[in-house]
This record gives structure tokens, sequence and C-alpha cells, in this order.
């Protein structure tokens, strides 16, 4: 009698679950929308070769819906191994040898075959090359933060895409939680009233030892402002937790007093980014990274204080929220388990979020789901864009072209301002 009852109500969640998929509105009815058809998206990858990390959660991302897939593949900055890396990839792909290469011969590619996205997943100094190509030959773009080197290069990738009217992604991945959506409807919503202060961290350990003397091919280039741009940890890392900011609270950062470090000796970038700022509602925040602090893995959090309440997040368990409320037990709402007029919560939830949650709560989603959910919401303005279609690409699903620039002005207004004894450095204006 148990088990048919238990059975009966995991039967009934799943059926809930189902409908609720089927009924997406942002992020589902993808094909509705577009000329496409039924094809799967094509998408082709610059950079991804060679035991590179980050290409392969977003492989596994694009792939998850069965609406998108890789087709193409530009590995490697040596054509030789580019070739070889795509002939060796998992599945069969076009390789070619350079992105070059593979964003001129997509012009005279038949319509089934041609990209309908790139990926750029090389170093931060193959963002802007490609980018820019990409979107000069009409071909929508979904890059990795940081966005490109400087601001000069950033103003220019935000005046091409606004030329030429493309959709632009950039893949601050842990805006793809569903509890990051829901923390920004809380906060944007004022449920918590006015914000006071945030303390918005990202912290490692990984960097803590020179690993760039070892071989260690991801901490190589990351310590070289070469390829890796005026800041180090603060780029890696610190862009990460500043767009965790802007994306919960809606709100910018307008100054800053900022300290770069470098602990570990000999090293050329900061490995430890510790950010004052004044908040453009007159609030303040902490934006704070660090590469040197042993045992710590991918500790990436905020904590939201506000004037009637607290919001803390924590991407290691990001699979809730808690909500500090004076005088009460804190609350944890769970991914997929929230209830409407709950004391808390208003009864008119937005329905976009509350149709986003792919499986029941308590089957953990995780890194690879917040990235599908960034490529699945990216699918959607593609296909829109095909269409000949209004497009949004404002910065509520993933990050745009603009959120790259912000985390650009961020970095150069931080060095700048801890070159000078951490004064008070205003950020440029607004492009
Ligand atoms: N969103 C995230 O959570 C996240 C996490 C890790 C890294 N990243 C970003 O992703 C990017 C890549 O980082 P990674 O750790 O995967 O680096 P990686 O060193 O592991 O991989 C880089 C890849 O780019 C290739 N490459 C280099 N130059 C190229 C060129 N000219 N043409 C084609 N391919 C080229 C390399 O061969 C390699 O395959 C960086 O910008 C990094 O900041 C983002």
């Amino acid at each position: 009698m148990w088990l048919t009852t238990e059975f009966r109500k995991g039967l009934q969640s799943v059926l809930r679950f189902t409908v609720k998929r089927n009924s997406r509105t942002d992020e589902g009815n993808v094909r509705e929308i577009s000329s496409l058809g039924n094809r799967p998206l094509n998408v082709g990858l610059v950079g991804g070769g060679k035991a590179a990390f980050i290409v392969q959660p977003h492989q596994k991302a694009i792939h998850f819906d069965g609406t998108r897939r890789v087709t193409a593949g530009a590995l490697s900055h040596d054509p030789k191994i580019a070739l070889e890396e795509a002939a060796n990839w998992l599945y069969p792909i076009k390789g070619y040898g350079s992105y070059d290469e593979m964003i001129a011969a997509n012009a005279n590619l038949p319509e089934d075959q041609k990209l309908d996205y790139i990926l750029i997943v090389t170093p931060n100094f193959v963002h802007y090359d490609p980018a820019m190509k990409a979107i000069k030959a009409g071909i929508p773009v979904f890059c990795e933060k940081p966005l490109c080197l400087n601001l000069k290069e950033a103003n220019d990738l935000v005046k091409a895409v606004r030329k030429c009217k493309i959709p632009f992604g950039v893949a601050h991945t842990y805006l793809g939680h569903w509890t990051s959506r829901l923390s920004r409807y809380i906060i944007r919503a004022g449920l918590l009233g006015d914000i006071r202060w945030v303390d918005s961290y990202y912290i490692q350990g990984w960097l803590a030892t020179k690993s760039e003397d070892t071989g260690n091919q991801q901490a190589s280039w990351r310590v070289d402002p070469k390829r890796a741009g005026v800041s180090g940890c603060g780029g890696d890392i610190g862009t990460h937790a500043l767009m965790q900011l802007r994306y919960l609270t809606g709100l910018d950062v307008t100054e800053v007093s900022a300290q770069l470090e470098t602990f570990v000796k000999g090293r050329m970038l900061d490995d430890h980014f510790t950010i004052y700022c004044k908040m453009s509602n007159g609030g303040k925040a902490l934006v704070r990274a660090s590469q040197i602090c042993i045992g710590y893995k991918n500790d990436l959090g905020i904590v939201i204080a506000c004037t009637k309440g607290t919001l803390r997040w924590r991407q290691e368990d990001p699979e809730c929220i808690t909500i500090c409320l004076p005088n009460q037990p804190d609350r944890t709402y769970w991914r997929g388990a929230v209830t409407p007029g709950d004391g808390f919560l208003p009864k008119n939830m937005p329905a976009d979020l509350m149709a986003e949650p792919t499986i029941p709560p308590g089957h953990p989603e995780a890194f690879h789901d917040a990235f599908a959910r960034l490529h699945r919401c990216f699918e959607v303005d593609v296909r829109k864009w095909k269409a000949g279609k209004p497009f949004a690409c404002d910065g509520s699903k993933y990050a745009n072209v603009e959120d790259g620039w912000m985390g650009i002005a961020f970095l150069e207004t931080c060095v700048r301002s801890s070159s000078n004894k951490g004064a008070w450095t205003a950020m440029p204006k607004k492009i």
C-alpha cells in the first residue's frame, strides 16, 4: 500500500513536470518561431582541442535538448592539430584548420549545413578576432568570458553587435541556475526591500602554487597578461562575481576602491582580487575573488543584505537559496519546489520562472544544467533572429555583449584604482 501511494505520487510529480516542460514559454516552443523547422541548430566551435577544459561542459549542454548540435570546429591555433583533433572528436564534425577558414566556408554551405552560431572557447586573447569576424559574416556568437582583452575591443564588439543586430551571448555560467533566476526575481521585485550591501565572491585554491610552471595548460595562459588581459584572478573569476551581483540585483557598480594582489612570487598578474564598490542605488558591495585559498574549489556565492531581509546563494550548493527574515526561522527554497503565496512569495509569480524547472526537485541540477539553460535561451533568440522576428538578447536569460563590456570596464577601472593605492575610481560611462 505504501509503495503504491509513493509510486503514484512520483508518477504525478513526473506528469506535472512534463506538463510544465511542454508549456514553457521562454525556453520552449522554439521550433514554432523558426524558419528552420525541426532542424537542430548547427554550432561551430572555436577552440576546444587538446585537453581543453570548458569546451566539454559546453558541448554537453549544446546537445542537452536535441535541438542543437556541434557540427564543426576550428579546435586549435595550429592547423594540423586542429584537423587531427576534429578527426578524433567524440562524434563526427567537420574540421577546419582555422576559424578564418570555418567562417569563410560557411557562406558557401547549403542552408541546412550552415552554422547557426559559433561558440568561442579559446583563451581570452582569442575572443575578439573570431567574434568580430563571425558578427561581420552574419553568424551569431556565444563567447566565453571575459569578453575580450580591453575596453577598446569591447567597445568595437558592442558597436558591431548593435550595427548588425545579431544575437550575442557571453558565457556567465551561473546565471543559468534556476535558483539565480529565482533570486533575481525576489530581489528585483523588492520582496526583501532596498539593497544595502552585497558580498559577491568567488574563491578558489588551484593557483596557490606556481602551477603554471608545471605544464598546467589552463594555468599557463591565465597568468600571462598578453593572453589573459589586465587582470588574472579578476578576469578569470572576479568577472563571474560581478556578473552575479549585477544579474541578481539589477544594480551597477559606479565606483571602486580596488586591491589587486599577487601572493605567488614571480607571477605577473593578480591572484587575489578585492574590490570595495559603490552601487548605483547608493548601496555598497564587496566583489572579491581569490585563487590562492588552498582547499577552496569553486566557492562562488552571494549575500544580498536588504532592508527587510537577506538572501544567500552558493554555487557549490546551487539547488537552493536561503532567505533570512527578522525574527523568523530561515527559509530554504529549492528549485522547482516553491509555493507561491506562502507568506513570503506572492501568489502571482512570473509564469516563465515557474515553468522553467527541467526535472523534479531532489534530482540535482548543477553546472552542466546551468550551461544548458544558457544555450537553450540563446537558441530561442537565434531562431527568432533567423525567422526575421524581434529577439530579446537583453541580458535577462544570459549575459549579452553589454554585460561583457561591463566586465572589461570593471577590470580596467579596478586596475587603475589598485595602482593608485585603492583610490575611489569611477567606472566609465555606459556604452
Ligand atoms: N564560463 C566558465 O565558467 C568558464 C570556465 C573556464 C574557462 N572559461 C573561459 O573559457 C575560455 C577557455 O578556457 P579553458 O580553461 O577551456 O582553456 P583551455 O586552455 O583549456 O582551452 C583553450 C582551447 O583553445 C584552443 N585555442 C587557442 N588558440 C586558438 C586559436 N587561435 N584557434 C582555435 N583554437 C585555439 C586551445 O588549443 C584549446 O583547445 C577562457 O576565456 C576562460 O576564461 C569560462
